[in-house]
């Protein structure tokens, strides 16, 4: 189903919110020596083939000890439990797709639309009628810059941060994203972790603004809920001018907007993974827009910091590399960054270059897990990662390398990537940054487009 362009204006942010206050003090001290406790132990992937959650709520971890071991499985027992309940939820979803007389979403992306014309781009009234601007490489004139108030014309900012929580944390994650005057967010995935969309939407509302333009892809902490959380997406997005977005939001959908087109899948978290993959091929070949990324909630070992099962598969990753797709997730709680890579899915993916100067392109992208919007931290899980090559920065609750540097590891635990696409005005220069909420600058990275 294609969901139209609407021509309502944004967005007056509000004054910030006030802030709650929800989670417990010395957290990250906890989190660091729990961590370091499970890291002596950490199980393998392949005794972890299903994939715990380690939140914050399942502390402490299931390596400290025979009870807390217990106490962990039986949370993780949960989690199954909730994983059987989400699998049912999601089958009667899907059920409830063949019976609804709505019609539903196409299963396959058609060509990007062509955009609504954003009313801010045209010519400001009262102004004199220019001639054609200088011909330097312009930006991307579809769906075109508006007003950029934080950067050269054609400049777009965007914000991405997934695993966000409720309270104190994701909303100074969002103020941050205010601060830096970021034209969107886009969130791969768990949301508040309490299937609650009132107050995630009211968090985000708070200090963003209702109208502000937020893009959502499923994670697996949504999932009970996800009918309401896609429906107050849908909504979202219908009042965003010049947003463009196909398919089941979320779940196996893409999106045009400023001039960047990014898939929001479900892969590894809902529906059929070879239906994913085929959505994935045919959305990205499909458009042409400068910038795309791909963007999804689960993620491979081997492209997190962390000892989480892969469980998405290399193809869609391959197909994201094809097109020169940036791939972005969460899941892990912590940020993790790739070199460029040239061959996802081999020994080491095909890792080169320079760890700060990126290219994407047809056959070569880079990843990033970008985990820590407020819920947790975790550890870097070194046994598992020894023999990586491929990594360009990584942050976790006690390490931190900055483009193949080691760092020492500042205090706050939670912040925002934000890639800034067209720098200067150049449809093939892009910059990114992880930033935390106390300022500091934990990633930067130049990207160019071939
Ligand atoms: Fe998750």
């Amino acid at each position: 189903m294609t969901i139209p362009a609407l021509l309502a204006l944004a967005c007056d942010a509000p004054e910030a919110a006030k802030e709650p206050i929800d989670d417990s003090s010395d957290e990250h001290t906890r989190a660091v020596a729990i961590s370091r406790a499970a890291a002596v132990s950490a199980p393998s992937v392949d005794s972890n083939p299903e994939g715990y959650e380690i939140d914050e709520d399942d502390f402490p971890p299931r390596s400290l000890s025979a009870a807390s071991h217990s106490k962990s499985k039986d949370d993780d027992d949960d989690d199954d439990k909730d994983k059987d309940k989400d699998k049912d939820k999601d089958k009667d979803e899907d059920e409830d797709k063949d019976k609804d007389p709505e019609p539903e979403p196409e299963p396959r992306p058609e060509p990007r639309p062509e955009p609504v014309p954003d009313p801010e781009q045209g010519p400001k009234p009262g102004s004199e009628p220019k001639p054609e601007p200088e011909p330097k490489p312009g930006p991307e004139p579809e769906p075109g810059p508006k007003p950029d108030p934080g950067g050269e014309k054609g400049e777009v900012l965007v914000a991405l941060a997934g695993d966000m929580g409720s309270g104190s944390k994701p909303t100074a994650v969002y103020k941050l994203i205010l601060a830096e005057k970021a034209d969107f967010l886009i969130i791969p995935g768990d949301f508040d972790y309490k299937h609650n969309p009132k107050t995630f939407k009211q968090e985000i509302d708070d200090v963003l603004g209702a109208e502000y333009p937020v893009f959502l892809a499923i994670g697996n902490h949504d999932t009970k809920k996800w009918k309401e959380y896609q429906a107050d997406f849908k909504a979202r997005v219908e009042k965003v001018p010049g947003a463009v977005c196909t398919g089941d939001l979320g779940v196996e959908s893409a999106c045009t907007y400023r001039g960047i087109h990014f898939v929001l899948s479900g892969i590894g978290t809902k529906g059929s993974k070879g239906a994913q993959e085929q959505y994935l091929a045919d959305a990205l070949a499909a458009d042409s827009s400068p910038w795309s990324l791909c963007v999804w909630h689960k993620n491979q070992t081997d492209f997190q910091a962390g000892d989480k099962p892969s469980d998405i598969g290399w193809t869609a990753f391959q197909h994201c590399q094809k097109d020169g797709s940036i791939v972005v997730m969460a899941h892990e709680h912590s940020y993790a960054r790739t070199k460029t890579l040239t061959a996802i899915g081999s020994g080491d993916h095909g890792a080169t270059g320079l760890p700060e100067l990126l290219e994407v392109g047809p056959g070569s992208t880079f990843s990033v897990v970008t985990g820590l919007g407020g819920k947790s931290i975790r550890a870097w899980e070194e046994g598992v990662h020894k023999d990586d090559t491929w990594w360009g920065s990584l942050y976790t609750s006690d390490y931190w390398r900055k483009n193949g540097v080691e760092m020492k590891k500042p205090s706050a635990d939670t912040g925002a990537l934000f890639i800034r696409f067209n720098v200067g005005g150049d449809p093939s220069a892009a910059e990114g940054y992880f930033k935390t909420v106390d300022g500091d600058m934990i990633d930067e990275f130049d990207i160019v487009r071939k």
